[in-house]
């Protein structure tokens, strides 16, 4: 036997009960991905499997996989390739896909890949553990099974039974609102995750208050456009942030990710009231800096537009950062055009830029659109541009150093275990000596930052 099987098995028999078998699922992509693994984990302990040490002992593995870039959909028929052996040695190991990639692929996963024993997509993901239920059954036919309908329990699977992955740090995620209704002409989401639905508000105040019960300080809300959200009894986030508010023991509330052409007065105004419970932090992804490129975009804002929603927070929350999305090298992005980005950054002085080269993607409009660049040439403007933004970052993250801050400790630091890290109420990283303990509250003292993380 395997040595780590056998530790498994060990740790079975200390459990004092048999397990179904060992799962084991890597994530890759998003939050929305992130917690999709959540929820499976919860329903597959829910049925009695445990979690494996890793790939090599595990009887389940799932990938849920992200396709938003051209590079994820391609890591992970390279990982694939990596499963050969497992399978080899543990003929009764199950492989499914699930998330983007899956919904995207269907099918043709199978003929890339052989290791591969079903495939179900993000709006299906309630039915994974019947799939595979199936399939450690010996039902020949629930091999090659591909998932990817519209299911209306996916989104709401299995809220209440799961045992939640961020009881523990203090912190939890809650999907309020799935799929997308905007066509941005780069983007696979509407395609991969469909239109909207978004969840009834008691039912997600019910599973805030029952977090919150369980000593879970901060939520963030999930949506891949979460301020889009309107339930069908017309309630808002406008109505979900104050509700959930007011419930006891939540101490911070987040949401991401917004959509500015979406980020109305009413919803501001409703933050400020929030405030300080609803954090100073918002990422409000702007993809371009020129009105020109916004426009073959199809983001539905300018960038004059965009400036006046952050004037709009910043007005009702002086002390609120910003962190941001950005796509250099759209097709017929103009030198002039790409300036005007980085002319962009600088004005709104965000503290956080996720920044990407563009990638085409299947079934996109921007595919129609001339002016495609070198990849080189992308690459010299990300580069540019992350230079840039370190800059800034170093220059406003010095501007902490002598504070005294409110720290939700995470864990320990993955790059340095000697340290703890966690993050203030802006969203800030602060890693930190001491002695301290995952979900704590912490006031720390800032004595150092670099341009990613301060140092206290
Ligand atoms: N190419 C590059 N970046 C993309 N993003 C989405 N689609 C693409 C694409 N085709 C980026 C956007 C989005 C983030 C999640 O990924 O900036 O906000
Ligand atoms: Fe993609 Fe645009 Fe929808 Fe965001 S808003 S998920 S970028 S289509």
């Amino acid at each position: 036997m395997h040595k780590l099987q056998e530790r498994s098995l060990l740790r079975e028999k200390a459990d004092g009960r048999k397990a179904t078998g060992r799962y084991h699922i890597e994530t890759w992509g998003c939050q929305m991905n992130v917690h999709d693994s959540e929820k499976l984990s919860g329903a597959l302990e829910r049925d009695g499997y445990v979690r494996a040490d890793g790939r090599e002992d595990a009887d389940v593995i799932l990938l849920n996989t992200c396709s938003i870039r051209e590079k994820a959909a391609e890591k992970m028929f390279s990982e694939l390739g990596r499963f050969v052996p497992y399978k080899r040695r543990n003929p009764e190991l199950v492989i499914g896909v699930c998330g983007c990639v899956a919904q995207q692929e269907g099918e043709r996963i199978f003929r890339r890949s052989d290791v591969v024993d079903f495939v179900v997509g993000p709006r299906a993901t309630a039915t994974v553990t019947r799939t595979l239920e199936r399939i450690r059954n010996g039902d020949v036919q629930a091999r090659g099974t591909v998932d990817t309908e519209y299911r209306n329990d996916s989104i709401r699977f299995p809220y209440d039974e799961i045992r939640r992955e961020g009881v523990g740090t203090g912190k939890a995620f809650v999907t309020v609102i799935e799929g997308c209704n905007h066509r941005c002409t780069y983007c696979v989401v509407p395609n991969t995750r469909g239109r909207e639905i978004c969840r009834p508000m008691t039912s997600i105040l019910g599973e805030v208050g029952s977090l919150a019960s369980q000593g879970v300080m901060e939520m963030e809300f999930l949506g891949q456009t979460v301020n889009a959200y309107r339930d069908e009894d017309g309630n808002t986030l406008a109505d979900l942030l104050p509700a959930a508010a007011e419930i006891e023991g939540v101490r911070r509330l987040r949401f991401t990710t917004s959509h500015p052409a979406q980020m109305t007065d009413r919803l501001m105004d409703a933050m400020a009231s929030a405030s300080p419970t609803v954090c100073p932090y918002l990422h409000l992804p702007v993809q371009a800096g020129s009105s020109e490129v916004l426009k073959r975009m199809r983001r539905g804002y300018d960038r004059e537009g965009y400036l006046r929603k952050i004037e709009g927070l910043r007005r009702r929350m002086p002390d609120m950062l910003f962190g941001t999305d950005v796509i250099v090298g759209f097709p017929g992005e103009s030198e002039e055009q790409f300036e005007e980005t980085l002319s962009l950054l600088n004005e709104v002085a965000y503290d956080t830029v996720y920044s990407f080269a563009y990638s085409e993607r299947p079934a996109t409009k921007a595919l129609e659109l001339d002016g495609g660049m070198p990849q080189a040439e992308k690459h010299e403007r990300l580069r540019r541009l992350q230079e840039q933004q370190k800059t800034l970052q170093e220059r406003r993250n010095r501007q902490w150093v002598g504070r005294d801050v409110e720290v939700l400790v995470e864990g320990r630091s993955k790059r340095n275990p000697e340290r703890w890290t966690g993050r203030t109420p802006e969203n800030r990283v602060v890693n930190f000596d001491g002695e301290a303990f995952p979900g704590q509250l912490k006031n720390v003292k800032l004595l150092d930052s670099s341009a990613f993380c301060l140092i206290g």
